[in-house]
């Protein structure tokens, strides 16, 4: 891919990475006549659970359809408060915008991005009847999950982690996040894990995990049908069309065969980009705490004169990107309480990510480096 005048060749930021060979493995499935959610969605749960030590996981058509669940199981109606990041994707805001709630932003470390303990903390005491707090794992670094858990208890209250951008990141050894009542994942296109498209939830509580079974195919209890009439079912609760499919499903499990692969390659760049960066004047990697192990799906630096960093690093034809606009500002946001956001704000305006991935050679990321190092 080029830029610009077509001379200089162009290292994306991200991209999809699924391996050409992929078609040997859904011939099958296209064979069999079956392509909605069967048996392949729960091979591809199956395996998820396997490989998380999960207990259940319920795969869903994006990550923005298992929070929208999970929103909707946690009981979130009009006019309730909820406590959200707004250094994140819409995604993880949008749907509580559907279902009436008040967001009320929380405050990020200024390096990092991520919600800590401290931040939570002093949102959960400036608006003690929260229903729940969401937090994101920005560019697959987990959050402080035992500070931020330690929180939420002292306050008894809900809290979602969307992890659309963590899978395969640990946590004091664990790939299975220690804090939220529901986790979320993406396997959207360009993520660490992808199906092409999809998502999934994870609930610690078993009550819930079998609502949001039933919510994500339109309130049915598919498994609680006679097996010989398919189509005599009951509602009562009215659910979603938020199920994935058996296609996306076998990609899904192929690509988690392949996983380990891509977060070699991830830490593998990870690796060098922190040791050629690490004192470069003006520059700052994004920290990354002793416990935890990164998948690295995005590599974030902070930076003085930030634009003129991207101008000359897209000049080289290098796609340095500040993916995700500070949600607090988006349009769809504006009627929210203001809050005063020292960290989100400092973040949003000096953050950038480098191109990562499987596309990323190690002499592109010394190119990048050298780029960097040579001033801007
Ligand atoms: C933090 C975060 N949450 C949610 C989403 C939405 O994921 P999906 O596209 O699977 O709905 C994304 C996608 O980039 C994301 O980065």
């Amino acid at each position: 891919m080029t830029v610009g005048t077509g001379e200089v060749p162009w290292l994306p930021f991200l991209r999809a990475v699924i391996p050409p060979d992929i078609t040997t493995v859904l011939e099958p499935v296209f064979a069999s006549g079956y392509v909605g959610a069967g048996r392949r969605v729960r091979e591809f749960e199956h395996a998820l659970e396997a490989y998380l030590g999960a207990p259940q996981v319920l795969c869903t058509s994006s990550c923005t359809a298992a929070l929208t669940l999970a929103y909707v199981q946690l009981g979130v109606r009009p006019g309730d408060v909820v406590l959200s990041t707004p250094i994140t994707c819409a995604a993880t805001n949008v749907p509580l915008i559907h279902l009436g709630a008040t967001i009320v932003w929380i405050d990020v470390d200024a390096g990092a991005g991520n919600v800590t303990p401290a931040t939570l903390d002093a949102a959960f005491r400036a608006w003690p009847h929260a229903r729940a707090a969401v937090v994101v794992d920005w560019a697959g670094t987990p959050c402080d999950y035992a500070g931020l858990d330690t929180v939420a208890r002292a306050h008894g209250a809900h809290v979602v982690l969307d992890a659309a951008q963590s899978f395969g990141s640990t946590s004091r050894g664990s790939l299975l996040p220690s804090v939220g009542d529901f986790i979320c994942y993406s396997f959207g296109p360009t993520k660490m894990l992808s199906s092409v498209e999809g998502g999934a939830v994870i609930s610690r509580d078993a009550g819930a995990a079998e609502a949001i079974e039933a919510a994500r195919w339109y309130g049915v209890e598919r498994d609680a049908r006679s097996p010989l009439e398919f189509w005599d079912y009951d509602i009562v609760n009215p659910g979603y069309r938020f199920i994935t499919n058996d296609v996306f499903a076998t990609v899904g499990v192929y690509m988690l065969q392949r996983l380990a692969s891509r977060l070699a390659t991830h830490r593998e760049l990870a690796a060098l980009y922190r040791g050629e960066l690490e004192r470069v004047p003006g520059l700052d990697i994004a920290a990354v705490p002793s416990d935890v192990d990164p998948n690295y799906w995005m590599f974030t630096v902070t930076a003085e004169r930030r634009s003129d960093l991207l101008r000359k690093l897209h000049g080289a034809g290098i796609h340095a990107a500040t993916p995700h606009n500070r949600n607090d500002r988006l349009s769809c946001f504006r009627h929210l309480p203001a809050q005063d956001l020292p960290g989100a704000t400092r973040f949003a305006d000096t953050y950038l990510c480098l191109p990562i991935g499987p596309w990323v050679r190690l002499e592109d990321c010394a190119r990048v480096c050298a780029t960097i190092r040579s001033g801007w």
